[in-house]
């Protein structure tokens, strides 16, 4: 495994960021609102070697947070990078006593919905029509309460 050490967004990584989302996600969340997230959130970051190679958002709502988008850049993935990076998201979550994480998935994204479920997320609904291009949504959730 390569050393990649998670930190905290700081804003030279920005486009960093959105250039891994763009590769990453058709069509692309581009517009996302880092400030957003810094104010409600938080976004954490994967270095390797001073570059960021992937990242986390997190959305703090209240008893709950959610996990709005995560991603590794391309020929990083595989490494065990988005398994770290949702370790320091769940810890972050589990720091400020959050109840439980959530997120949404696309259900033909079996990548991302094997890296969940080895964290112990698990199905708990369905969003029909969730995505602009029709595609329905899995909705995950893991319980943090008394772990
Ligand atoms: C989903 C994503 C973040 C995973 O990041 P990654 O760094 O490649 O994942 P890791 O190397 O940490 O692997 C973690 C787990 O994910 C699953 N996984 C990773 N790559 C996989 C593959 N090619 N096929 C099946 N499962 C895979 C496995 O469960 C793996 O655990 P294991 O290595 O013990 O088997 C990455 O594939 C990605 O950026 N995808 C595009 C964006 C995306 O779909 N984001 C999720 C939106 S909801």
């Amino acid at each position: 495994m390569i050393s990649v050490v998670i930190r905290e967004y700081s804003s030279r990584d920005y486009w960093d960021i959105l250039q891994i989302d763009k590769e990453a996600f058709s069509p692309s969340n581009a517009a996302y609102d880092v400030y957003l997230y810094l104010k409600y959130g938080n976004i954490l970051v994967a270095d390797f070697n001073g570059k960021v190679v992937g990242y986390v958002t997190v959305m703090d709502m209240g008893e709950d947070a959610k996990v709005m988008s995560i991603a590794v850049k391309k020929e990083f993935r595989g490494m065990g990078i988005g398994s770290k990076l949702m370790d320091e998201a769940i810890n972050w979550c589990k720091l400020r006593g959050k109840k439980r994480l959530l997120l949404e998935v696309r259900v033909s994204n079996f990548v991302a919905q094997n890296l969940y479920k080895k964290k112990g997320f698990r199905v708990i609904g369905i969003t029909p029509k969730y995505y602009s291009d029709g595609e329905d949504a899995y909705i995950m959730s893991l319980t943090l309460e008394g772990q």
